[in-house]
């Protein structure tokens, strides 16, 4: 098992058109983030703060300018960005603030999809990190997989269990989680700590949840910085096999521009070591990307990777 979906990763990092969707099931994915979550494509030269306060009415958008003060603050003295993720789970502000993520959303969610179709994964799948649990909502419409979403913040599962409901299962935890649950899939998304003392407990308690080939898609912003003696040592230590490497992102943000985050796919059991050119790896599709979205009959709002890659 753990040899087979090593081989199979690795084919379709060779060649990551496999990991196409139908473009049908990716409309639905686009749909449900539009309509049931306020999650749309937006165009805006302001950054987010600025952007918010414009949108949305004075009182959440100062609630908002509020928490990012408080959670800059708490950065600086090397503490965690709760107050955003508390002060994000207010109704009005969700939609908005998660849009400037939408690309992320998107190419991630297809991501997950697309292995576990490839590789016929029957069993349970974590989102680890599943904040209001967004994805976990889609992901329980487009696969027959048990859903389940852990997030430190209790107010983000309080709003997950209310707006999900018995679609997918949610706790109040973090990674490393004590669970008797064995999970074929693992997703996180922008969850993984920077630290990497951190991000190595990290990586260990995501292998503990995973059953042996299990898959575990990470994105973060600081894969494209690691360095790789120290990852390669922190997933040999975690028994967690290299499988492939990707960007997710497109044309979004706030100011809407072009912007990508690494993900990487990794086994759990294998042995294969990242490539030494890991960003090489996760770009190898970045410059044909880049020719679709270019192109003037491309939709702004589908400038994304999985919009890219959608088969007709
Ligand atoms: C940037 S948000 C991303 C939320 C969601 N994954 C998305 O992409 O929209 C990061 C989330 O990870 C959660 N988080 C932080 N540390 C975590 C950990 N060790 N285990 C699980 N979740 C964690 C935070 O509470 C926050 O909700």
């Amino acid at each position: 098992m753990v040899k087979h979906h090593e081989e199979r990763l690795e084919k379709l990092g060779a060649n990551k058109d496999l990991l196409g969707l139908p473009v049908g099931l990716l409309e639905q994915i686009d749909r449900a983030l539009r309509d049931r979550w306020q999650v749309d494509f937006f165009e805006t030269p302001l950054g987010l703060v600025d952007h918010v306060a414009h949108v949305a009415t004075e009182g959440a958008a100062s609630r908002y300018h509020a928490a990012n003060e408080r959670a800059a603050d708490n950065v600086k003295r090397g503490s965690s960005e709760t107050a955003v993720y508390e002060a994000m789970c207010d109704a009005e502000l969700l939609g908005i603030v998660t849009s400037s993520r939408r690309a992320f959303l998107i190419d991630a969610i297809s991501l997950a999809v697309a292995v576990v179709r490839e590789l016929g994964l029957p069993g349970p799948i974590l989102d680890a990190g599943c904040h209001a649990g967004i994805a976990c909502d889609i992901l329980a419409e487009v696969v027959e997989n048990e859903i389940h979403g852990i997030d430190p913040v209790e107010r983000a599962i309080d709003v997950a269990r209310e707006r999900v409901g018995s679609k997918a299962n949610f706790e109040v935890a973090a990674i490393p989680w004590v669970t008797t649950i064995r999970f074929d899939l693992v997703l996180a998304v922008d969850s993984m700590p920077r630290n990497l003392a951190d991000r190595a407990h990290f990586l260990r308690g995501l292998s503990g949840v995973l059953n042996d080939g299990g898959v575990a898609v990470i994105v973060s912003q600081h894969w494209a910085n690691a360095d790789m003696q120290t990852l390669r040592r922190q997933l040999s230590s975690c028994q967690l096999g290299f499988g492939l490497a990707d960007v997710v992102g497109g044309y979004s943000g706030a100011p809407t521009q072009f912007s990508a985050e690494g993900c990487l796919v990794f086994v759990k059991g294998g042995k294969v070591p990242p490539p030494q050119r890991l960003v090489a790896a996760m770009e190898s599709d970045w410059g044909s990307f880049r020719d679709y979205a270019n192109a003037t009959s491309t939709l702004q709002s589908r400038k994304t990777q999985a919009f890219k890659r959608a088969r007709q």
